[in-house]
């Protein structure tokens, strides 16, 4: 499938634009998982810290790390991404949003920051290349000892998810045209190069009751993404951390190693 930079960007410019979207729409369609990545990002966005929000979207998620953080710059290569964030939540003082493409070196200080966090940003970078050269952008400006927080998918844990569904009669889950899934094989090798992987979260329990048991419920019919078991789903998925094998989205907790560039 293709995927090209240039159509990624228009269809993030067309969300941004699209007042249909509200809120967490605007960039993330399954607001429980949305919400169990942030609860996750929290425990390291603590008072005190000078945080980097790449791929800031509307803005959504950061207002909400804004609460715990000290100072937030955000950021996003769509123009109308970061006019709509500025739109919506451009009245908190401790957050700045900019235009900025990961992919070009980032005009900041190298080691400046104690935190950066990527939501689901580096999936849209089409290809492993782009991928490897963001997280060697990002982590040039975190200090050493800080965190990049890393939010984004798999591609061996949406095959398990798939193989998993398939077993069950349900359909493989439709290939999001934009998304890169990350390859473990290549990914946790490439970074320790640069961070110490202090800790991965998975959300397979999440993804089982609301990719899996949801569907089968309410079959034939679409499961929605609000129904009252995905929330439920979202509580036991914060409370226990299982089921990797089938998990699409994770959380890894990357320590900046002190002779990282
Ligand atoms: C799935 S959305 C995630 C937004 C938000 N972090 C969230 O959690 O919902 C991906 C965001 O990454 C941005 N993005 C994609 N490629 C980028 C790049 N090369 N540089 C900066 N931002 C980028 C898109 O414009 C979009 O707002």
């Amino acid at each position: 499938m293709s995927r090209s930079i240039e159509r990624i960007k228009e269809t993030w410019d067309g969300r941004a634009k699209d007042d249909r979207l509200q809120g967490t729409y605007v960039t993330m369609a399954d607001r429980n998982q949305r919400m169990l990545e942030i609860d996750e990002a929290l425990r390291y966005i603590t008072p005190g810290k000078l945080v980097l929000d790449v791929g800031c979207g509307n803005g959504y998620s950061t207002a909400i790390f804004a609460k715990q953080a000290e100072v937030i710059l955000a950021i996003d290569y769509s123009e109308a991404m970061i006019e709509r964030a500025k739109r919506e939540y451009g009245a908190i003082p401790n957050i700045t949003f900019e235009v900025q493409d990961i992919l070009k070196p980032l005009p900041y200080v190298e080691k400046h920051f104690d935190v950066a966090i990527a939501q689901r940003c580096l999936i849209n970078l089409a290809t492993w290349e782009n991928q490897q050269r963001a997280i060697e952008h990002i982590a040039r400006v975190i200090k050493p000892g800080g965190y990049f927080v890393m939010q984004e998918g798999t591609r061996q844990g949406r095959e398990g998810l798939n193989q998993l569904r398939e077993k069950m009669g349900l359909p493989r889950m439709p290939e999001v045209e934009f998304n890169s899934d990350l390859d473990e094989t290549t990914l946790w090798p490439f970074l320790e190069r640069h961070f110490e992987i202090v800790e991965v979260r998975r959300y397979g329990l999440y993804d089982l009751i609301a990719r899996v048991v949801h569907p089968l419920l309410v079959a034939p019919a679409q499961p929605d993404y609000e129904a009252k078991i995905n929330d439920v789903a979202r509580r036991i998925a914060g409370a226990a951390d299982d089921a990797g094998e089938v998990s699409r989205w994770f959380t890894a907790f990357l320590r900046v190693r002190p002779s990282s560039a």
